[in-house]
This record gives structure tokens, C-alpha cells and sequence, in this order.
């Protein structure tokens, strides 16, 4: 049974991996984290996904199928030596890349990933969309990824780098299943409120996070990877994302328009955010004023070649329009 590792599998996309590898039965899921104390109900929710799944027979059900294992992210040697020891074949990273500490402890993994001789394939944390050395101007912190994605093209470890565009799941919450920390983007639904980068037409690519995951799953099966596995659940601009609310809502919105002038200038609107946003009024700023900007430079409209979707089309991902039907409908 492959072994897959989900380094940072304790947070938002990384949970929800999790959720999806353990539906599997044909994977053994480790979570490697700093904390060795698991949520109390960490396990029992896996177990009780894996039973879900496996459809009546929890035949090799195991608690071995799922475990946690602490490890230390400024040891490279001791990673590689619990890499080897619970025989890890592939580790998908999910550590949200904030910061240079964040980034070297993904840099110290893939480095332990390569000392490991059971340890073959990386999936590093992207999960977004292309990010290319052009785009430093726009968001200096791809440097992470870059780093990131340059150490694994000097390894000798297979990798593949997932671009699902944006989580769907922001116009969607909280009404529908999701791990990730609730934001508004663009349009706050609940408050029937709009604060739209540009003129509201730039292409967004958009992938809810649970049908990302179902792709990744199916990628692992796969003996060749691409660079980039671009994944898309649905094209939409901000225009068509505010209609449909508006129409399912049976309310017209509050809307204001930030010119690219603005956006690029850093003087955005800030839409009114989620209760209980773990964000302070400065980081709001920071995250509109750089998601803003990434949109309307285009970035969210990814390649049609190549995408996963046509590779597996058994997976029907959930469109805008059946998530804002299915969350929001009166
Ligand atoms: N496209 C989109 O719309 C979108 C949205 C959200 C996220 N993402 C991407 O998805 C990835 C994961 O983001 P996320 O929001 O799920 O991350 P997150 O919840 O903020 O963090 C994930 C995990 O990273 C680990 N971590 C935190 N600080 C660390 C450190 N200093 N060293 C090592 N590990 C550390 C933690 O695990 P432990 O404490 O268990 O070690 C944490 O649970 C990122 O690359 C992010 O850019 C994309």
C-alpha cells in the first residue's frame, strides 16, 4: 500500500487532502506535523470517512491507514530518517508559504525527501495559480514557490506543481462543506456586498477545494507527471459571480468598482469580511490589495491545454453556478 505523507496536513487545503486520500483505501495517509497532539476528533473523523468509503467492509481498516508523525522541519537528517521509517513514497505539501521561515521549512523537506531512499515523488504547496518569475512585480512572495519548484527540478525526486485557480469555496462559505479560513473575495454574499477589483470582466479560473482534491488523488496514480497540473472547475468573472448571487439571493447588491488604476496603486475596497476573520484590518488590505492586483493582471485565467479535467473525465467538478445555487438559493 502507498504510503503518501501530507506535510501541513493539520490546515486548511492540507485537511481537506487528508479527507480525501483516507476515502481511498488503497492509501496509507501520514500527517507530518510540528505538533504530535492530534485534535481529539482527528482520527475518529478520518476513520469514519475511510468506513464511509470502503462501503459496508472496513476490512483492512486499520488505524495504521492513518497516523500523525511529528517532525522537526530544522532537522534535515531526523526527517529523512522518519521519511524511511514509515516508508514514505510520496509527500504532498500543503504548509502555507507566508513567510521565509515557512518557505525553508518546505526547502528542508524536499531536501529530507531526497536523502530518503523510500521517498520518490514531491507535490510542493502551490495550489494556486501559474507562478512564473514575471510575476514577482506583481506578488514578490512567488519567490517561495519559485524556490521551491527550481529545488525540485535539481532533485532527483518526481514532482508536479497543482494549479486549481482559486478556491471556489470563499463564495460559497459558510454554507457549504470547507476547511479553509473564511475571506471575501470580490463579493460577500451574505452581506449582498461587492467590492470588485477592475471592471469585474478578468477571466477567473475556479476549482472547489474538495474536487482539487479529488484530482489530486486520481494523479497519484499516474507514472508520468507534467510540470503544472492545472485544474479547472469553472471559468467565471466577478460580473457573472455578482448576477447569479444576486439572482439566487433574490437581492441586489451593494457594488463598487476599484479601477486597475486603483488596484495597481494599492488603494482598494475592502469588502465587509466573515465574522470572526482571523485577519486584522492591515492583512484585509494586504490580501485585497494583492489578490486584486493578481486579478486583474489575468493571472486566475489559466492555460486550456493540458488540464487535468480532460485526462479524468469521470470527475464532474462543481460549477459556480451550483455552488452559489446549492449555498445560496432562497
Ligand atoms: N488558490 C487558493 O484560493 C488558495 C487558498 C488557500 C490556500 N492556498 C494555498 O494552499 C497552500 C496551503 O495553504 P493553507 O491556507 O491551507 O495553509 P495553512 O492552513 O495556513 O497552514 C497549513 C499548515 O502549514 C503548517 N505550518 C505552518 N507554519 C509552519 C512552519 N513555520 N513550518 C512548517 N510548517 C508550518 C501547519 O501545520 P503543523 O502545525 O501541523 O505543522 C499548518 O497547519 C498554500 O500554498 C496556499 O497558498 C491556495
Amino acid at each position: 500500500m502507498p504510503v503518501i505523507a501530507v506535510a501541513g496536513g493539520t490546515g486548511g487545503v492540507g485537511k481537506t487532502i487528508v479527507e480525501r486520500l483516507v476515502s481511498e483505501p488503497k492509501h496509507q495517509v501520514i500527517v507530518l506535523s510540528r505538533q504530535v497532539r492530534q485534535d481529539r476528533f482527528e482520527r475518529a473523523k478520518y476513520l469514519q470517512i475511510a468506513k464511509k468509503n470502503v462501503q459496508g467492509s472496513i476490512q483492512g481498516l486499520s488505524s495504521s491507514r492513518f497516523q500523525r508523525v511529528q517532525i522537526d522541519y530544522n532537522d534535515i537528517p531526523s526527517m529523512a530518517r522518519v521519511l524511511e521509517d514509515v516508508h514514505v513514497d510520496t509527500i504532498v505539501s500543503a504548509i502555507g508559504l507566508v513567510s521565509d521561515e515557512t518557505s525553508q521549512a518546505q526547502l528542508n523537506l524536499i531536501e529530507a525527501a531526497e536523502k530518503s531512499r523510500t521517498t520518490k515523488r514531491f507535490i510542493p504547496s502551490e495550489f494556486s495559480f501559474i507562478q512564473t518569475e514575471e510575476l514577482l512585480h506583481i506578488d514578490p512572495s512567488i519567490k517561495y514557490w519559485l524556490d521551491a519548484a527550481n529545488r525540485l527540478k535539481s532533485s532527483s525526486l518526481q514532482f508536479t506543481r497543482v494549479v486549481p485557480g482559486f478556491f471556489m469555496d470563499y463564495w460559497g462559505m459558510p454554507n457549504i462543506q470547507s476547511n479553509l479560513q473564511p475571506y471575501s473575495f470580490g463579493i460577500n454574499i451574505a452581506k449582498h456586498s461587492a467590492a470588485i477589483p477592475g471592471n469585474g470582466d478578468d477571466v477567473i479560473c475556479t476549482t472547489y477545494s474538495y474536487d482539487m482534491a479529488n484530482y489530486l488523488v486520481k494523479l497519484l496514480d499516474l507514472d508520468e507527471w507534467p510540470e503544472f497540473s492545472v485544474i479547472v472547475g469553472d471559468e467565471v468573472t466577478y460580473n457573472q459571480i455578482l448576477k447569479m448571487a444576486e439572482e439566487f439571493t433574490g437581492t441586489k447588491f451593494e457594488v463598487t468598482y476599484d479601477s486597475v488604476d486603483q488596484v495597481n496603486a494599492g488603494n482598494v475596497t475592502i469588502p465587509p469580511n466573515p465574522p470572526g476573520t482571523k485577519y486584522s484590518e492591515e492583512e484585509m488590505r494586504e490580501v485585497t490589495a494583492l489578490v486584486s492586483r493578481l486579478t486583474v493582471n489575468g493571472v486566475f485565467e489559466l492555460p486550456k491545454e493540458n488540464r487535468l479535467n480532460e485526462l479524468f473525465p469521470d470527475i464532474h467538478p462543481i460549477t459556480m453556478k451550483e455552488l452559489l445555487e446549492r449555498s445560496w438559493k432562497k
